[in-house]
């Protein structure tokens, strides 16, 4: 075949993908009619959302999944111009499940982009499989501090937190308060155990003690005989990591036992967002740390609180903003490349350049491709995690360990 003869043929294989997705034939200067795959930009983009649509964790997955979705629909269905076809996996937030669920998505479903998940756990058997395949993730959620630590790679971003980030300001927020002893409790998994942690190691470079940790294993909620151990250590506070149905349990336990009236409760922000109208009277000045307050009173806040309200009759919280900055992220990468996926590593150095202007407030990403962003201290007022202060601003977690190659 001649040069000539061969541009022709691409040229007619171009205009013919337009119109057919999947396998599209045109003739060469020789009649002899050349098959080849469409090409890759004009076929829909596949987003698979490996997310939990049940357990404890579901009511946070359903939201990620509608603020996604929404954003999408804002922009007409597209995503930077190509459009977009969802498939889901339910992780049901098991870990012994996530590497097969994972390899289903990026394998025979040839999913070009995940997005996933909430548990932390889960999180890290996906970045494992995203990193060995190259294929491009967005966490939405889960905060496990390796996947943007140790396990860092160009092609995975998160629009969420670590789980340092998220509790580091709580230590001395709580500090200045004039708090000197402090019990903690949480889930025995990742997520607890760094949100702790982090909590813990400014809490005691601000002159705290942590006088007992508390855990249960994930995701059981029997939590009497801490809370009646709670009651015998007496701290002057107390931390927690809850999310979630668990969230919903601890909370109205606490204050069932009266505990709420003689050691505060204090926790990281999930403990009260998208939990809160469940919760009721007992989550009343709970104080916590979040990249979100309801109230946050910024255009690009209002705006997706209506419209998130009016196309799901829901009102929005943290895990709806993270699913729909996830989408915003990809936005601009796919616009960067004019839809091209395969064009990867500038839609990649374009997402790691976002700026957002995110309904939590101005959102960057540093090297780890981690977000970079305000945390709030809330408390709970007539039913809202309502702004008290910035605890403290443009929070950038440490990304110790992250080498990207
Ligand atoms: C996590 O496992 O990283 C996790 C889960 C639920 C949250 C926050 C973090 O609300």
């Amino acid at each position: 075949m001649s040069d000539r003869s061969f541009v022709l043929t691409r040229r007619r294989l171009l205009t013919g993908a337009a119109g057919v997705a999947g396998v599209a034939a045109a003739p060469n200067l020789l009649g002899e009619r050349i098959f080849a795959p469409a090409i890759a930009q004009n076929a829909p983009l596949k987003v698979g959302l490996m997310l939990p649509y049940s357990g404890t964790y579901a009511k946070l997955g359903q939201f990620i999944d509608d603020g996604f979705k929404l954003y999408v629909e804002q922009k007409g269905g597209k995503l930077g111009g190509r459009d977009i076809v969802f498939v889901q996996v339910d992780d049901e937030s098991k870990p012994e499940a996530a590497t097969d669920n994972m390899n289903r998505l990026v394998g025979r479903e040839k999913a070009d982009v995940v997005i996933g998940t909430v548990h932390s756990g889960v999180a890290m058997a996906m970045v494992k499989v995203a990193r060995d395949t190259k294929t491009l993730m967005i966490i939405p959620n889960a905060g496990a501090n390796d996947a943007t630590g140790p396990a860092c790679a160009p092609n995975i971003f998160r629009t969420s937190f670590s789980n340092w980030q998220s509790t580091y300001p709580m230590g001395k927020v709580m500090a200045d308060a004039g708090i000197k002893t402090v019990a903690t409790i949480t889930w025995r998994y990742t997520a607890g155990a760094e949100m702790i942690g982090a909590f813990a190691e400014n809490f005691i470079k601000n002159g705290g003690k942590v006088v007992e940790d508390l855990t249960v294993p994930f995701p059981e909620v029997e939590f009497q005989a801490l809370i009646t151990r709670i009651a015998t250590l007496k701290p002057d506070a107390v931390f927690s990591f809850f999310a979630g149905g668990g969230a919903v349990k601890f909370v109205k336990d606490y204050a069932a036992a009266g505990l709420n009236k003689t050691i505060p409760l204090y926790g990281a922000g999930f403990l009260t967002d998208g939990t809160i109208a469940a919760q009721g009277e007992a989550a009343n000045g709970i104080k916590t740390t979040l990249h979100y307050a309801d109230n946050l009173d910024n255009p690009a806040n209002l705006a997706f609180l209506k419209a998130f309200k009016a196309k799901t009759s829901n009102d929005g919280d943290i895990y709806a903003v993270q699913g729909y900055d996830a989408a915003a992220l990809l936005d601009i990468g796919l616009a960067s490349v004019g839809g091209d996926a395969a064009a990867k590593d500038k839609m990649i150095a374009a997402m790691g350049a976002a700026k957002i202007d995110s309904p939590r407030g101005p959102l960057s990403f540093n090297k780890a491709h981690n977000p970079i962003q305000n945390i709030y201290l809330r408390e709970v007022k007539n039913g809202r995690n309502e702004l008290v202060k910035i605890a403290q601003e443009a929070v950038d977690d440490p990304a110790r360990g992250c080498k990207m190659t």
